[in-house]
């Protein structure tokens, strides 16, 4: 049995002042949660703030959006692994297609990364997805395999155990057009297959795969009792802390 996993991706949103009211409203709406695995990924400016607050809460991990491929030197602008451990970081977000699409990382970045978040002891949340074009021109599972076989080369099973997958079809993000539970679960069922060609069948049994792209109250439960979807990567709609709880609650014994 997968236990969900239901992370916040607050991307470029909320300010180190923001983070605390936020944080103590969302705790009252999940505090009788349980089974349901938590992350909140702020920007890095509110992540101090936010290991502060959580106190290495049991209910809710801390998350990075991303982070260098290097443990220190000359990289201006960037930030390390070890500094993300330092502050408790468990969970980290590596290729998102903002990421990819934006500031031109590849698999290959991503796979460097990948790498280099298993050997500090973080969490890899490994997003992969294709975009309109790519699904309208009925490549999105070539795309899929494509960037997983790149992100993913030479992680053996056992670090694919520790890794969290995301398929967030980029067509879906912020646009409020989520796909439909049926086209989710059908490239989440290809996701795994993916995995069990690079791993083993019981490996890729045991992965978790979220589901990202316009993740809201009205349809986070009908996505997340698909068999393959496992929780959801939530961006928009978590920078409200009710609205964020209640896909929490949505995940609960799905
Ligand atoms: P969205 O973003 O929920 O606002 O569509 C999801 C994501 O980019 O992780």
């Amino acid at each position: 049995m997968r236990k969900k996993i239901i992370a916040a991706n607050w991307k470029m949103n909320m300010t180190v002042a923001e983070t605390e009211g936020y944080l103590e409203n969302f705790r009252t709406h999940v505090e009788p949660v349980n089974g349901v695995e938590i992350v909140i990924a702020p920007p890095f400016t509110a992540i101090a703030k936010l290991s502060e607050l959580l106190g290495g809460s049991q209910k809710i991990s801390l998350g990075a959006q991303n982070m260098s491929s290097e443990m220190s030197g000359a990289f201006t602008g960037e930030i390390s692994p070890t500094m993300l451990r330092e502050l408790f970081v468990r969970f980290v977000i590596l290729g998102h297609s903002e990421r990819r699409l934006i500031f031109g990382e590849t698999d290959e970045v991503v796979n460097k990364k990948v790498h280099t978040a298993l050997a500090c002891g973080l969490r890899p949340i490994v997003c992969v997805g294709e975009t309109l074009e790519e699904r309208d021109g009925g490549r999105e599972k070539e795309v899929l395999e494509t960037q997983l076989r790149g992100s993913l080369a030479g992680v053996t099973p056992e670090q694919m155990l520790g890794i969290v997958i995301a398929y967030e079809p980029v067509w879906a993000i912020g646009t409020g057009r989520n796909a439909t539970p049926e086209q989710a679960q059908d490239a989440h069922a290809h996701v795994r297959a993916v995995l069990a060609s690079l791993t083993d069948e019981a490996t890729a049994a045991k992965v978790r795969i979220q589901y990202g792209g316009s993740v809201k109250p009205a349809n986070a439960a009908t996505l997340l009792s698909q068999p393959d979807i496992d929780g959801a990567l939530v961006g928009g709609a978590s920078l409200e802390p009710i609205a964020f709880s209640e896909i929490v609650k949505a995940a609960v014994s799905k």
